[in-house]
């Protein structure tokens, strides 16, 4: 009796059967990275021009985000006209992770329901993904303006979802920033890990030294061709006010947080610091003079460590990139930073012996000359209620408590720091540097760093080794794709280097062991396609 007449009220309600009246027809939706619990039901809900209504408690980015749905819905369903009066539910729920969502969309009406603005950002990406792409625009009016009846509940398996842009080798406008955060959003990423210094420029303006956006900025010219074998250059110089404002840096910033993104800024010391040296050569072992780097891969100048003048500067630079950046994370580099120079020097000898540090079995004093480089830093910046992210190099000598461990030459760096009790971040080269060819048919590409890794390898990646403890397993937080950029030289080789591969990293850090599915993900893709051209991004094709 009770069936029938819910049956009954059903059909009053929608002409169509509700959910709760019928057994599910599918646990799959087109949605990428691909939702935890999928219940698809027959039958539809019509969402055009549907009115929003949504608890005060959440903040003003899930609002904004809200109000920005519902605008595009309207201008894009403006032109049709639907039964309407589909009435969509924003409701918190406290009993919800952080960035868990739920939507129920049945019989004329849609519940969302999350714990934080994140949650709520996620579950409109999930429903925007399910109907016509003018929803990211708003530009043109489209007749299906329906949504399956169904439920979802949905949450990331890593909490630290990165993505990190190199605008150091080539420079990025703010504009094109953006652009990649609202990729970022639609892929729902959490964290942009903007690598904003390097040998080949300096891209952050710090007040303090301005000389450091004045000509730190500027490399005389550029390596033409492979770093590996070629010796020619552009003659051209590169950089002239191509760097970031304080108040652009806020901007980003702002708009990353509008759309639940994290910013993690990169000083990366104390290697890849050619640039800094070319204002402050008196900072460098040998006093200098030194250019601005104008080929890639690794230079033996770097900063002294063995000199207080080189803390000081540091310590100048991260006071203010601590104040434009408010999260928790600091990624202080650490990376490819050669011992040559510390090993004749005398202040880095004299350093090393008031601190009585010695060879060991597997590493040398100048290693430990970094530990202690990185150990003040981490201090430095601790007092700020920051916590530094390193590159896999930090493990080699003694890492400071609290730490993070960016894993990059493999997943071997990952793999010791969690057995050592540390915080990993997954992002090794062999899977997810995206600046590698996406194809072996290298003569059709672009040129790239080298290596391949097209789209079904980067799926393939598990971040999880099966020899892991438990405990090393709790200490894998998250999951980046790093872009270095030496050969991509603008934005359109930019779009076409991340797309689609920033689809297979999403699934990795959002999806559960065990969800992936290639054929399934695939499928998924042909609306991501329709996105990316919505959005007018350069993409590759090789699968689609
Ligand atoms: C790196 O790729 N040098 C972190
Ligand atoms: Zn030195």
């Amino acid at each position: 009796m009770q069936t029938f007449k819910a049956f009954f009220t059903c059909l009053l309600m929608g002409g169509a059967i509700c959910a709760s009246c019928s057994k599910p027809i599918s646990n799959t939706i087109n949605v990428t990275p691909h939702p935890e619990s999928v219940s698809v039901y027959s039958g539809s809900v019509d969402i055009a021009g549907a009115s929003f209504k949504m608890d005060k408690s959440f903040g003003e980015c899930a609002k904004t985000a809200v109000e920005a749905f519902e605008k595009n819905l309207a201008s894009s369903s403006a032109c049709m006209s639907g039964e309407g009066g589909t009435k969509v539910l924003v409701k918190m729920d406290k009993a919800l992770e952080p960035e868990e969502y739920s939507i129920d969309a049945k019989c004329h009406k849609i519940s969302i329901k999350a714990s934080s603005d994140n949650g709520v950002l996620y579950a409109l990406e999930t429903l925007k993904q399910l109907l016509p792409v003018s929803i990211y625009t708003g530009n043109q009016c489209e007749d299906k303006w329906e949504l399956p009846q169904m439920r979802i509940s949905d949450k990331p398996r890593f909490g630290y979802r990165g993505l990190m842009i190199d605008v150091a080798r080539h420079f990025f406008t703010v504009e094109e920033i953006k652009g990649y955060i609202d990729l970022m959003a639609i892929h729902k990423l959490n964290r942009l890990h903007w690598h904003l210094t390097d040998d080949q420029g300096w891209r952050i303006e710090i007040k303090k030294y301005p000389q450091l956006t004045e000509k730190s900025s500027i490399r005389q010219q550029t390596l033409v061709g492979h770093n590996r074998y070629s010796q020619e250059y552009d003659g051209t110089p590169y950089g002239e006010g191509m760097w970031y404002s304080q108040e652009q840096i806020k901007e980003v910033v702002e708009y990353a947080a509008s759309k639940g993104i994290s910013v993690v800024p990169e000083i990366d010391l104390p290697g890849h610091m050619v640039a800094a040296l070319h204002c402050f050569p008196e900072l460098g072992c040998t006093g200098g003079p030194y250019k601005v780097r104008e080929r890639w891969g690794v230079a033996d100048e770097v900063l002294c460590a063995g000199n207080e003048a080189t803390y000081t500067f540091l310590e100048g630079v991260l006071e203010e990139v601590c104040e434009l950046f408010p999260y928790e994370y600091l990624h202080i580099g650490g990376d490819e930073c050669p011992k040559k120079n510390w090993e004749a020097c005398e202040k880095c000898q004299a350093k090393i012996k008031e601190l009585g540090l010695k060879d060991g079995e597997e590493f040398s004093a100048e290693h430990y000359l970094q530990s202690y480089v990185t150990k003040r830093i981490s201090d430095f910046l601790a007092q700020k209620g920051k916590k530094i992210i390193g590159w896999d190099e930090i493990i080699e000598g003694e890492v400071p408590e609290g730490a993070t461990v960016m894993s990059w030459r493999g997943v071997k760096g990952g793999v010791t720091a969690s057995a050592l009790g540390f915080d990993v971040i997954m992002a090794p080269q062999t899977h997810l540097y995206f600046d590698r060819y996406q194809s072996a048919d290298t003569d059709n590409e672009p040129l790239a760093h080298g290596g391949c890794s097209p789209l079904d390898h980067v799926y393939g990646f598990e971040p999880i080794s099966e020899d892991m403890t438990a405990e090393q397993e709790a200490h894998i937080i998250g999951v980046q794709a790093n872009v270095w950029t030496e050969y991509i030289l603008d934005n359109k080789h930019l779009e076409y280097m991340l797309l689609p591969r920033l689809a297979a990293l999403s699934e990795i850090q959002w999806c559960q062991k065990g969800d992936k599915d290639w054929d399934r993900f695939i499928l998924g893709t042909k609306k991501l396609y329709e996105i990316y051209d919505e959005l007018g991004c350069n993409y590759a094709t090789h699968n689609k």
